[in-house]
């Protein structure tokens, strides 16, 4: 199999990336990724460059490109990842979403079909369901209701990628998956910020009342459930993949300051994201009846270990910080701090 990966310098994608060249060593990858500030090469040093590993620069925008590599690469199976990925960047600026996730989608998809891959795995969301109320699950046929810029444009990327199925035949898989964690997770997201500050004993921006309710997957649970999808999903079909570890955020926000040793005064109720889905939760019935997949990995000691990884590793983490995302850092963690409501109860 050469399989390429698109966005394999971003955190899940550079997790899949290693995980695949474990189990599967006697795979071509190629690792195609634009390197925007949420791609680091970094991510992946302990794999060297050779004839089972390659990296491309590039824009999943860039069609000439896009087609030349899956020619060179003689590419038979694509696992698409590479997006604009925050929540908050998107409502500040929504067009590079629209330009990359669904346009940048579009053009793999066309270049996928010309190639005749034999499976094109397309990475999504279980933000494109919207938001839940106090119980219920998603399942893969709840309806399409996407709340953010974001969202809207991994909806749309899913629909298309599905409709180049049911109209050309190509042999498409979209995966929705709940919130990853783990390492190498760029630190504008959840818990990796919340780790960085409270080391630094800075202060803690949780958004709201802190009650909003996401689903935990550690990012090695959803690489080995990609590869499941990969070999043995069947083509149109949708798989929620998820890590039945539902938590309140302020709840996560306390176990992270608990395992470092922290205190909760650090936390900070600040102006809350506009659009903010309440509560998700995945249903992963069908990977599991079909494909045999379900998450291995406990929260607690997941998050443990991801800590771990970010005191252990605090030149990995300064030096991501240093480039472009300084500047959102400052205008955004900063801009919402200094507007910060009360303490938690
Ligand atoms: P990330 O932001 O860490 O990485 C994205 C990667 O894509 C980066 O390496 C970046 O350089 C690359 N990229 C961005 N624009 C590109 C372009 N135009 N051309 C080529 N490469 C480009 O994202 P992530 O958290 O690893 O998410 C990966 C995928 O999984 C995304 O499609 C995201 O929507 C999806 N997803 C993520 C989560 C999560 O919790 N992180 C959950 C569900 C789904
Ligand atoms: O559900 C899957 C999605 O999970 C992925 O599709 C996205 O790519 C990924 O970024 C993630 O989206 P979220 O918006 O859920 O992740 P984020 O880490 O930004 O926020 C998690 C929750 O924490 C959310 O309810 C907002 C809240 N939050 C976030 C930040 C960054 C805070 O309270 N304070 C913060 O500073």
């Amino acid at each position: 199999m050469n399989i390429l990966i698109t966005g394999g310098c971003g955190f899940i994608g550079s997790n899949f990336v290693r995980f695949l060249a474990h189990v599967r060593p006697a795979w071509k990858i190629v690792n195609y990724d634009k390197l925007t500030y949420a791609g680091n090469l970094e991510n992946l040093a302990d794999l060297a460059p050779g004839a089972r590993y390659s990296f491309v620069r590039g824009d999943v925008c860039n069609r000439e490109l896009v087609e030349h590599v899956l020619r060179a690469h003689e590419i038979s199976a694509v696992v698409h990842l590479a997006a604009e990925s925050h929540v908050d960047r998107s409502i500040l600026d929504p067009h590079v979403f629209l330009s990359t996730n669904v346009l940048g989608t579009q053009v793999l998809l066309e270049a996928a079909l010309r190639a005749q891959v034999s499976k094109f795995v397309q990475v999504s969301t279980d933000e494109v369901y919207g938001s839940l109320g106090e119980t219920g699950a998603f399942t893969e046929t709840s309806p399409l209701c996407p709340s953010s810029p974001y969202s809207a444009s991994k909806a749309g990327a899913d629909l298309l990628a599905l409709s180049f199925y049911r109209t050309y035949g190509l042999p498409v898989s979209v995966t929705r998956c709940s919130n990853n964690y783990g390492r190498f997770q760029f630190p504008e997201k959840l818990i990796p910020l919340m780790i960085i500050q409270a080391l630094g004993d800075q202060p803690l921006p949780v958004y709201g009342d802190g009650g909003n309710v996401r689903d935990w997957l550690h990012v090695e649970d959803h690489c080995e459930a990609l590869l499941a999808v990969l070999e043995r999903g069947r083509a149109g079909e949708i798989y929620n993949v998820g890590g039945e570890a539902e938590r309140r955020n302020i709840d996560l926000v306390k176990q992270i300051l608990a395992i470092l040793g922290k205190p909760e005064r650090l936390i900070k109720f600040v102006e809350d994201r506009p659009g903010h889905d309440r509560r998700y939760a995945i249903h992963a019935g069908k990977i599991g009846a079909e494909l045999g997949w379900s998450p291995r990995r406990r929260l607690e000691e997941g998050l443990r270990e991801t800590a771990g990884f970010y005191v252990d590793n605090p030149g990995w983490w300064r030096r991501v910080m240093s480039g472009e995302y300084r500047s959102y850092y400052e205008s955004q963690v900063r801009g919402r701090l200094m507007g910060a409501g009360g303490s938690p109860t």
